[in-house]
């Protein structure tokens, strides 16, 4: 009779587990940045021309500008300054680290420590890929 209660409870957490976690995602991480497993194949689906970039800036100047800096520096009034390397957009070398699909998700989920919000639900799809363009030509050559 116990056991069937164990067993019972198993099932239940069990598929409480499985409805918690975001179809397609790898599962959370504590404080770190959450990225889909397709996250390195994931392709901008959008041309980086300049109605793209334009929207991205516009989606950036009021979106990201104040943690990131108006050149994407790291250096905005809300920066965190402990994290300013971590936020500075234009670093070369964080450029393979960061392709497509990574920055798309780290936009999409953002991470509790150090805090950067997520985005899913107040940017769509467009502006998301929109300003992952933008931030991408931040990067200094
Ligand atoms: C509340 C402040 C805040 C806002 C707003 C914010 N970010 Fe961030 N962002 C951070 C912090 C902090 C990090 C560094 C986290 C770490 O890796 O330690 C970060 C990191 C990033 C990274 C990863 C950089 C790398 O090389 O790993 C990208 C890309 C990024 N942000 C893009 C954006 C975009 C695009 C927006 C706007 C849509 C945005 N962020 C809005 C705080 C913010």
């Amino acid at each position: 009779m116990w056991i069937g209660t164990i067993i019972g409870g198993l099932t239940i957490s069990t598929i409480g587990l499985v409805g918690y976690q975001p179809t397609g995602q790898a599962p959370a991480t504590p404080a770190g940045w959450i990225l889909g497993e397709d996250a390195d194949e994931k392709k901008n689906p959008l041309t980086a021309d300049a109605a793209t970039l334009a929207t991205g800036k516009a989606v950036y100047n009021s979106k990201c500008a104040d943690c990131h800096g108006p050149a994407g520096l790291g250096d905005g009034p809300d920066a965190d300054p402990e994290a300013r390397a971590d936020m500075d957009l234009t670093n070369p070398k964080r450029a393979g680290r960061n392709p497509d699909g990574v920055v798309y998700y780290k936009v999409l989920n953002g991470r509790r420590r150090p805090k950067m919000p997520a985005f899913k639900g107040e940017l769509t799809e467009q502006q998301i890929w929109s300003v992952v363009t933008y931030a991408q030509s931040l990067r200094k050559k």
